[in-house]
């Protein structure tokens, strides 16, 4: 694949460190998501010859084997919240998280703002069952769930539909070799502002240094997004936040997450 769209490995300013790094600590917990990430059962689509934005993004569709529940969730409760982007229930903003992991983030804005309607998008399907759970145990009803690749759900929707797109802790897929998987690319970002309205927020979040360096100089250097914080301003959470699970393994860990919020100014 041609990389001139895909951005060569940008590397941290000199003296960019995350906060209270504990080197060895760190290194092995990258080397975990790693590990997983790599897991796919699935072939390459680049390997079998599809084009370049249909290259997976994502690792393992499946963990820990799942219980008779939780198939049951599956077969009975998942079928009723599928994506009809044609037939979207009423409301007052749209709003996406891809990759939601397992749902928590995700269930908490969708009770906090009763009034919008959410539409998840993750192919990790113990992920799946787990936010089923929880909008089962709490009655939640303005969530729509999307079981496969983000970027195919978004080209089906209407343009100029989304009020905030949620890309909270992407796999950062550390290996050059791999960056080509990498969420953040010039083609999701247009991908991304086409389907936003006009000042609509992208919100990216990761605690992978590199891909921090990546996805800001990209934000940074676009015709549709406008980012107008420096690169160590976006270490500050932003107010009223939830933490997702990622978050909170890599806060433990004592690393410090870097939080972009970029306006779409198509
Ligand atoms: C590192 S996990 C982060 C999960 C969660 N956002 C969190 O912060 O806890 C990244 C997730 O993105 C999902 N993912 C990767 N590529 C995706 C895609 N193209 N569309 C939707 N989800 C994707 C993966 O399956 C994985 O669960």
């Amino acid at each position: 694949m041609e990389d001139n769209k895909i951005r060569p490995l940008l590397k941290p300013a000199s003296g960019r460190e995350f906060e209270g790094d504990s080197e060895r600590k760190t290194a092995a917990y990258f080397k975990v998501r790693e590990d997983l990430s790599t897991e796919s059962t699935d072939k390459l689509p680049a390997e079998v010859g599809f084009e370049e934005r249909s290259i997976q993004s994502f690792g393992r569709r499946r963990g820990r084997s799942l219980t008779d529940t939780q198939e049951q969730l599956l077969t009975t409760l998942l079928p009723s919240l599928s994506v009809d982007v044609k037939n979207m229930p009423k409301a007052k903003e749209y709003c996406l998280e891809i990759g939601f992991g397992n749902g928590c983030h995700l269930a908490n804005i969708a009770k906090r703002s009763a009034d919008n309607f959410y539409i998840g998008c993750e192919p990790y399907i113990n992920g799946v069952v787990h936010l089923l759970n929880i909008i089962k145990c709490d009655s939640i009803n303005n969530i729509a769930i999307y079981t496969e690749d983000a970027r195919d759900l978004l080209s089906t929707m209407e343009d100029d539909f989304l009020s905030k797109v949620y890309l909270l802790f992407p796999d950062p897929w550390p290996k050059a070799k791999h960056h080509k998987r990498r969420l953040v690319t010039h083609e999701t970002l247009a991908l991304f502002a086409k389907k936003l309205k006009k000042n609509a927020e992208l919100i990216i979040a990761t605690d992978h240094l590199d891909y921090a360096s990546w996805i800001y100089e990209f934000l940074k250097d676009n015709e549709f997004f406008e980012l107008k914080k420096t690169f160590e301003e976006c270490q500050s959470e932003p107010d009223n936040w939830i933490k997702t699970k990622y978050q909170q393994k890599a806060e433990a860990l004592g690393i410090k997450p870097y939080f972009f919020i970029a306006k779409n100014q198509k």
